[in-house]
């Protein structure tokens, strides 16, 4: 019960009970499926649903797989690869020569990085994740055509089906067409779940489990925190109802998430699309960012503490066992005497609480976040599901629907016009115009 517990103590605000009330009902408009959107709530409760007999599945279907393989390729954009990676950069040890490394590649459309990842497949014996729900997203759909083309050539087309998965809608889309087409092995984004909230379903499962990943512990401590939230554990409510007195009571609109270990950076970029993407709507919603400390405190600091008031802050960590100490020494012109023996964390975790204290009396109201046990696969399947209830929670605050996007359209829509999409030859020419003015 609490692993995760949120503190109010610098916030300024506190939730009274009739806030707390409507988080309230707002996760009971989740359960019943009454909420905007209600048809994408297939997230909730999806371990107990459908999550653990998928796990079994991935499992066995793993275990079966007859394929020699050295690097996973996850090819995806958005909710397609962020939970996957969230999970990779946390977890993995990039300096062991013995971990399987994962490599991401649709997310953006860097030339100069594909290059460069086209090489490293090139040399290594990769098994390729390809992650749609629509099939349709450019990026990934672009990535992997030239990545199946390298395969197509290096193994033959048997061959490279054998390197290839495809994960995508059960009933439509370009990327099954071509899976059938082509005989991939075949994995469902499900039909009532959107890319961000997708993490637990085989968008993250399958990938995780080819690197190497505990995807039952994962799937374990999302269920074990859908539970903890059912028997009354308030904290993902209470987070959701700070969030809102920033934004309508103390007039911020920016939300800094700071982090004091490196390896949470992906969860940050996950966090910021769960957000983000799910509030930002009808000229409302907390601008999402990331801060990591004590990196950025040499760099952003400056402005948290002191420039425009317009931010709220929440500082996340987990509770990682210290290991490293600062070793004596018989010549201390460095002055750190004082710090023999300390461990690093300490260290790590004196700046943060330093940091909190500053950035309060700096007039930013502070949230703090801690999950009681150590990043791995269990703590950050409750943390997933920590923010995806805070989040449609918040959503209900705002009175807009967490679970589309449709502000994501508009690039889509004018990058299908200046490349010259069939269809949108009307709109080609007012925006090559407009550009050339530019
Ligand atoms: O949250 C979402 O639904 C989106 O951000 C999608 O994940 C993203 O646009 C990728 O879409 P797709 O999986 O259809 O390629």
């Amino acid at each position: 019960m609490n692993l995760i517990k949120v503190g109010t103590k610098f916030f300024g605000e506190s939730v009274d009970s009739s806030l707390l009330d409507r988080a309230k009902l707002a996760v009971k408009n989740l359960e019943e499926k009454t909420c905007l959107g209600s048809e994408w709530t297939g997230w909730w409760n999806y371990p107990k649903e459908k999550g653990y007999i998928l796990v079994d599945e991935i499992l066995d279907w793993k275990k079966n797989l007859k394929l020699d393989y050295d690097c996973v390729v996850v090819i995806g954009i958005g909710g397609s690869y962020l939970g996957t990676r969230t999970v990779y950069r946390a977890l993995n040890n990039a300096y062991s020569s013995s971990d399987i490394r994962m490599v991401y590649l649709g997310n953006n459309m860097s030339e100069t990085e594909m290059g460069q990842i086209l090489e490293y497949i090139e040399a290594h014996s990769p098994v390729v994740n390809v992650i749609s729900k629509s099939g349709t997203t450019t990026e990934p759909a672009v990535a992997f055509r030239i990545v199946r083309e390298s395969l197509e050539k290096k193994y033959g087309l048997d061959g490279a089906k054998q390197r290839i998965i495809a994960t995508t809608d059960p009933n439509k889309g370009a990327l099954r067409e071509l899976s059938l087409a082509k005989g991939y092995k075949m994995f469902e984004v499900p039909s009532d779940i959107g890319g961000r909230f997708s993490v637990l379903s085989a968008v993250g499962l399958v990938p995780l489990a080819l690197g190497g990943y505990d995807i039952a512990s994962l799937m374990k401590g999302a269920g074990s925190y859908f539970e903890d939230i059912k028997n009354g554990d308030t904290n993902a409510l209470v987070y959701a109802c700070s969030r809102y007195l920033a934004y309508s009571k103390l007039n911020k609109n920016i939300e800094i998430l700071s982090y004091s270990d490196s390896k949470l950076n992906l969860l940050i970029e996950w966090w910021k699309q769960l957000f983000g993407e799910s509030e930002g709507k009808s000229g409302k919603g907390l601008f999402p960012v990331g801060l990591c400390l004590t990196t950025d405190l040499h760099s952003l600091g400056q402005f948290v503490q002191d420039g425009t008031r317009c931010m709220m802050e929440t500082f996340i960590s987990f509770n990682d066992k210290p290991s490293i100490q600062i070793p004596q020494s018989s010549m201390s012109p460095d002055g750190l005497t004082y710090l023999e023996k300390t461990y690093v964390s300490t260290v790590n975790q004196a700046a943060s609480d330093a940091t909190l204290l500053a950035h309060s009396d700096g007039g930013v109201p502070c949230l703090s976040l801690n999950i009681d046990a150590p990043l791995s696969e269990s703590s950050l399947g409750a943390i997933f599901i920590f923010f995806e209830v805070a989040c449609a929670i918040s959503a209900s605050f705002l009175e807009v629907n967490p679970f589309d996007q449709p502000g994501v359209e508009a690039y889509k829509k004018n990058l299908f016009a200046i490349l010259g999409k069939p269809g949108y030859e009307d709109q080609t020419a007012s925006l090559k115009q407009r550009l050339n003015s530019k």
